[in-house]
């Protein structure tokens, strides 16, 4: 089957689509966007989040033919994504959360990076202001396997708090 949707604002397609196919293998193999991570493929680690329509999934849950028509934001998208929901003059390639992932020293292994910097912009953009709690709890479902997660929450308070900032100074 062929499939057509959005991603990160450029509509795609593929042909010869099977129907088991996941959407985490179509926009690796068949899309070129490598930047989401197949490191379990059974939705236990988290590094393949994107966004489904706004709501952060696992790609290596969701079959390609549910995305059909519908919007995905991958971590290839993030800074423009960010840019446009924002409407900041942001300059650079990165989005606020991947500026703070570096500036505290979070960004760890390619594989669970990407998905923990989707998943915490979600975070960041439904609430502003979010407890230790809430991290924990968004980013529950991502996985490292190796090194912690004290710079992630770091980085995820960083951001949060530049976020408040740029509001305040909007106010
Ligand atoms: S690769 Fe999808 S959750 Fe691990
Ligand atoms: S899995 Fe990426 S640093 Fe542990």
């Amino acid at each position: 089957m062929r499939v057509t949707f959005t991603v990160n604002g450029r509509r795609h397609e593929a042909d010869d689509v099977w129907e088991g196919e996941s959407l985490l293998y179509v926009l690796r193999e068949r899309m070129g966007l490598p930047g989401s991570k197949n490191a379990c493929e059974q939705g236990e680690c988290g590094s393949c989040t994107v966004r489904l329509d706004g709501e952060p999934v696992c790609a290596c849950l969701v079959a390609a033919g549910q995305a059909e028509g519908r919007e995905v934001v991958t971590v290839e998208g993030l800074a423009e994504y960010a840019k446009e929901r924002d409407g900041s003059e942001q300059t650079g390639d990165l989005a606020p959360v991947q500026q703070a992932f570096i500036d505290a020293g979070a960004v760890q292994c390619g594989f669970c990076t990407p998905g923990l910097l989707v998943a915490a912009d979600e975070l960041i953009e439904r609430n502003p202001q979010p407890s230790d709690a809430d991290i924990r709890e968004a980013l529950s479902g991502n996985l490292c396997r190796c090194t912690g997660y004290e710079k992630i929450m770091d980085a995820v308070r960083l951001a949060a708090a530049r976020a408040d900032d740029s509001a305040q100074e909007v106010v």
